[in-house]
């Protein structure tokens, strides 16, 4: 269990709908050291089906056939899981469900929307600091996996080193701290000047996160705090190339790289859509700007970015190597796909009993609480930004027919290959 490496790292922030598969390859194509999946709600994934796509090399976390998470191997070394959750037995059914694809486990304790706080997730948590600090104990015993949490600031001082000190004596390996209060809005500005006392409090990695906006905010935020790594997230969602060492590419470039890896990764139109839109939120006179905003399926984005023969040559190419090209048909073979889905619940069934049964011998309480709801695919939460579960799920494309569980990828793209 290797703690990722948080020296002088710049990461890509957990962002709900924008941090999807093709956002984090290209930050770790620019040079991110790490990179978080968006919030993913504990019972969305908790028992999900893995599947190998055999299309894209990506491997899909199916819930009744619909796909929650999309991951692709060449990632997983620098790929942080963030979890949802206000329960400790299912936020570990949910780390148990993606633990051989992730390298770590993330507790989002930070989020001040009205869906997160209701369930008693995010930053709720940071007022039930016994709970909190119950589930981390649970990740960090049994989960297998490197555990860190992200949380804001209080505005007193005292109780929030209160707090991080609690917090750091469950075992966790590093500390993202968002420098604002639960209140606080994006535009308000935040506490650079609250990361010193937190750094000097515990001696974990301290991640600072909030209005980091340039490269070179890592040695300031350094010099300033002593924090051990830095975080983007609304920099990154507009120009993900910020994590450039010879500084960010111009707007259009990164669109296209983008849409390609989208293509690469068979990315669903709407989401694909949806973060080409944030890209131009401070351009949104441009013309390219006011196609995409009518695009309605994967085609029409192209043509919005003026790269339709660019699309034409994938689809040419996905014929000759006999993939499929139907993009945007949702679900491609459903049919076989929920076969393959069925018997890997049957697998998985037989795997818990099997495992209950022993754990019992072994005289360990495993009865993890499993309500009925558990098989409904719960609201992800946005912290900012907007979305519900529905539109996350349909940011997927499904896998087709005949995808094996453990079978390795087969389509790794060149560009994908240059990640190391
Ligand atoms: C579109 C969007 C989605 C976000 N989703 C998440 C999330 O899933 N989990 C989380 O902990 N924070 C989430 N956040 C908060 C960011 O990770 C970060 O804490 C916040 O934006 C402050 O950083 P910044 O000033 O660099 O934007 C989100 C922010 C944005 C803009």
């Amino acid at each position: 269990m290797q703690a990722l490496d948080y020296t002088n790292a710049r990461i890509l922030a957990p962002m709900v709908r924008i941090g999807t598969l093709p956002t984090r390859l290209m930050a770790l194509e620019y040079g991110a050291d790490l990179v978080y999946t968006p919030e993913v709600v504990d019972k969305s994934i908790a028992g999900a089906v893995r599947v190998v796509n055999e299309d894209n090399g990506t491997i899909d976390y199916l819930q009744n056939s619909v796909p929650v998470f999309r991951t692709h191997p060449i990632e997983k070394s620098k790929l942080v899981f963030q979890i949802g959750s206000a329960n400790a037995d299912l936020a570990l059914e949910a780390a148990l469900t993606v633990a051989q694809d992730v390298s770590t486990i993330d507790l989002n304790c930070g989020c001040p929307k009205r869906f997160s706080i209701h369930g008693g997730m995010g930053a709720a948590l940071m007022e039930e600091p016994e709970k909190l600090c119950g589930i981390l104990r649970k990740l960090v015993e049994h989960s297998g996996l490197p555990v860190t949490c992200k949380i804001r600031i209080f505005p007193d001082r005292e109780k929030t080193l209160k707090l991080v000190k609690m917090i750091e004596a469950t075992g966790i390996k590093a500390l993202a701290v968002h420098c604002r209060y639960r209140d606080q809005r994006p535009r308000e500005k935040g506490h650079w000047d609250r990361f010193k006392e937190i750094v000097e409090a515990v001696s974990i990695p301290v991640i600072a996160n909030g209005d980091v906006w340039e490269y070179e905010h890592l040695s300031r935020l350094q010099e300033l705090s002593g924090v051990t790594a830095v975080m983007f997230a609304r920099r990154a969602e507009a120009n993900v190339s910020i994590f450039r060492k010879e500084g960010p590419l111009p707007l259009m470039e990164v669109v296209k790289t983008y849409l390609r890896k989208c293509l690469e990764t068979r990315n669903h139109h709407s989401n694909t859509k949806y973060v080409l839109m944030q890209m131009f939120v401070d351009n949104t006179k441009d013309p390219h700007y006011r196609h995409l905003v009518e695009a309605k399926n994967f085609r029409a984005v192209c043509k919005a970015i003026e790269m339709e023969p660019e699309l034409d040559a994938w689809i040419e190419s996905q014929k000759a190597n006999g993939y499929p090209t139907d993009l945007d048909s949702v679900p491609r073979k459903q049919g076989l796909a929920a076969s393959e889905e069925q018997k890997s619940k049957e697998q998985q069934q037989s795997r818990g009993k099997r495992k209950i049964e022993h754990d019992h011998e072994q005289g360990e309480d495993t009865t993890l609480d499993k309500p009925a709801a558990k098989k409904q695919i719960a609201e992800i939460s946005v912290e900012s930004g907007g979305g519900s579960g529905k539109e996350a799920q349909e940011n997927f494309t499904l896998p087709s027919a005949g995808a094996e569980q453990v079978q390795e990828p087969t389509l790794v793209t060149s560009a994908l290959a240059s990640i190391s």
